[in-house]
């Protein structure tokens, strides 16, 4: 496996993957401290691309928070051997500089209730700009035919999928099912700066994820009960959470009632650690028959 920091280095190297006959060219984007969660998609990349790339970039534009970027694990050379043990052929972990050079001035912008609800509140207006531009610049970059990201971040796949579509870049955005800990916490690279306490607390997250769904399996599907069973198993632990929201999983716009396929989309403070977790909602069979 190689490891590169330039763009041009990159360009050069699936010039050569397209000429040895590597069908398509896949693009796993990450910020590093990678854990099952990347790669399984990595996994993903594997089955379905010839050759496949993973980037490792902490992007400064999508923290808003000074301490959160300082704070964010940064762990290059285990990182690059979980990379290579799962089949990765190329990383690409380039500077800041090399991203952002001296009089970089463009931002892509992705407008409307796609950017500006759910965590558009807690991590602020300019990060999803941040992740439109540096995956716009990582999918030009590495010319990939489809790039993986997970479902745990869901509406950063709804943003980076309008944005390719307006663009007209030519990358598949494949959204890969949320890998969990066996208690069912979702997988993040935050979730090592959870004390043993916290992330006995965290569990609430998932736990009230599941509390949803039964109910909707019992035949409940208005989201203000359905919201009520979520706050009912948060508020049991301790837990505040920033949103529990249920939203329309295409526009995220809100939604009434399970109609349409809907996000129910939690966030929360456990400790000091910022956490995010998701379900999709669709009708189950004998509801939408009745
Ligand atoms: O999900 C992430 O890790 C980041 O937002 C991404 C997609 C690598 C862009 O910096």
């Amino acid at each position: 496996m190689k490891i590169v920091r330039t763009v041009s280095e990159l360009r050069g190297i699936v010039r050569q993957a397209r000429t040895n006959g590597s069908a398509l060219i896949g693009l796993v984007p990450t910020m590093g401290a990678l854990h099952d969660g990347h790669l399984s998609l990595v996994h993903a990349a594997r089955r379905d691309c010839g050759f496949v790339i993973m980037s490792i970039f902490v992007n400064p534009k999508q923290f808003t928070e000074a301490a959160d970027l300082e704070g964010y694990p940064r762990q290059e050379a285990a990182d690059t051997a979980l990379a290579d043990a799962a089949g990765v052929d190329v990383v690409f972990a380039p500077d800041a500089s090399e991203l952002y050079p001296d009089g970089f001035a463009t931002t892509v912008h992705v407008t409307g209730p796609l950017t500006q609800t759910l965590e558009a509140a807690g991590r602020g207006p300019e990060h999803f700009d941040g992740v439109a531009t540096v995956v716009s610049k990582l999918l030009i970059a590495a010319g990939a035919d489809a790039a993986f990201f997970g479902q745990k971040d869901a509406q950063q796949v709804l943003v980076v999928r309008r944005m390719v579509a307006d663009l007209g870049i030519p990358t598949d955005i494949v959204a890969c099912p949320t890998v969990r800990d066996s208690d069912g916490l979702a997988k993040s690279s935050r979730n090592v700066r959870l004390s043993g306490a916290d992330r006995a607390q965290a569990v609430a997250i998932p736990r009230a994820l599941e509390a949803v769904e039964a109910a909707l399996a019992l035949g409940e599907t208005g989201t203000d009960a359905l919201h009520s069973r979520a706050t009912t198993v948060l508020t049991a632990a301790g837990i505040t959470p920033e949103y529990v929201a249920f939203v329309d999983a295409r526009t995220l716009l809100p939604a009434t009632d399970i109609a349409e396929p809907v996000l129910c989309a939690i966030a929360a403070r456990v400790g000091s650690v910022r956490l995010i977790d998701n379900t999709l909602l669709t009708l189950p069979d004998t509801i939408e028959e009745n």
